[in-house]
């Protein structure tokens, strides 16, 4: 596999970074996710402008040119074995001569990536999905999950609870008992027409599959789509429920908390859903 660190490529074995860097040290840092599907990344320009989201909310500079991260970017995916596979990225605020919470007003930021290859895309038909199990907790994550920062010990811990538990997944609600995310996904549900997603805020993070998918079922009309707050009683009772990522598209969820969703199969709005996504990304 090869890796990109600082400017340069070289095998992902021989990749090195200091201990003192800030990335390491405290998470200090920004990453993204970006999918490749047949050959192709996927919404390239969307992932950019959440990098520099992220990187302009803690205050540190874009260290390459949109240009210049497609250049590295394409020769990573080029570099890949498989058609479909996700290139991880980061970019840290970079080496600290002490270790002190107060950062330099400038310092050198790290960048690595590299990719890995990921489950081919499902084309929406019933028999290509595997249907995933969650459970249900409390959101005790920090108040600025909108950033995409490589601290995600938060989500790690919520994700393994999830796994303790024999599952896959974890829904999250916020104090106020209303859904935010899942550990590594945002989430949908449907009642009966309707596919709802909870509005973004401090509390989730703005997926792009979450806004490829809207705008998708948007301009392909005939969709019953709203960003609107999702109580625990409505995940309870919802006739499907999705979990959304660059590295699952769209994976139904067959159980919530031991229950099935719906008949515990992937339901028809899921199906539909992923054959829109899987046949008109951009
Ligand atoms: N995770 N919410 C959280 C907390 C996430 O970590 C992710 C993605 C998403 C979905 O965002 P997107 O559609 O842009 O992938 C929502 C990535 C894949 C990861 O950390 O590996």
């Amino acid at each position: 596999t090869t890796a990109f660190v600082n400017g340069d490529f070289l095998p992902l074995e021989s990749a090195a970074i200091s201990p003192m860097d800030r990335g390491f040290l405290f998470g200090d840092g920004i990453y993204e996710v970006i999918p490749c599907r047949e050959g192709r990344m996927m919404a390239f320009t969307r992932h950019m402008s959440r990098l520099q989201d992220g990187l302009d909310a803690i205050n540190i500079d874009n260290p390459m040119t949109t240009d210049d991260w497609h250049t590295c970017l394409e020769k990573l995916r080029r570099s890949a074995a498989a058609d479909d596979c996700a290139i991880y990225l980061q970019v840290t605020r970079g080496p600290a001569s002490t270790r002190n919470h107060k950062y330099p007003a400038t310092s050198e930021p790290t960048v690595f990536a590299y990719s890995y290859s990921i489950p081919a895309a499902s084309d929406g038909a019933p028999s290509t999905a595997t249907g995933l199990r969650v459970i249900t907790g409390r959101d005790r994550r920090w108040q600025r999950c909108n950033i995409k920062s490589v601290s995600l010990l938060g989500n790690v811990l919520h994700l393994m609870e999830g796994v303790e538990a024999g599952v896959e997944e974890i829904l999250l609600f916020n104090d106020r008992d209303e859904l935010t995310e899942a550990a590594a996904c945002n989430v949908f549900i449907t009642d009966g027409d309707r596919v709802i997603t909870p509005p973004l805020d401090h509390q989730k993070l703005p997926g792009i599959t979450r806004s490829v998918l809207i705008d998708l079922m948007r301009r392909d009309g005939g969709w019953n789509i709203e960003e609107a707050i999702i109580t625990r009683q409505q995940v309870r009772r919802a006739d499907e429920v999705w979990l959304t990522s660059a590295t699952k598209d769209i994976a139904p969820v067959i159980e919530v908390d031991n229950r099935s969703v719906g008949d515990g199969t992937p339901g028809p709005l899921w199906s539909k859903a992923q054959t829109l996504l899987y046949r008109h990304r951009f």
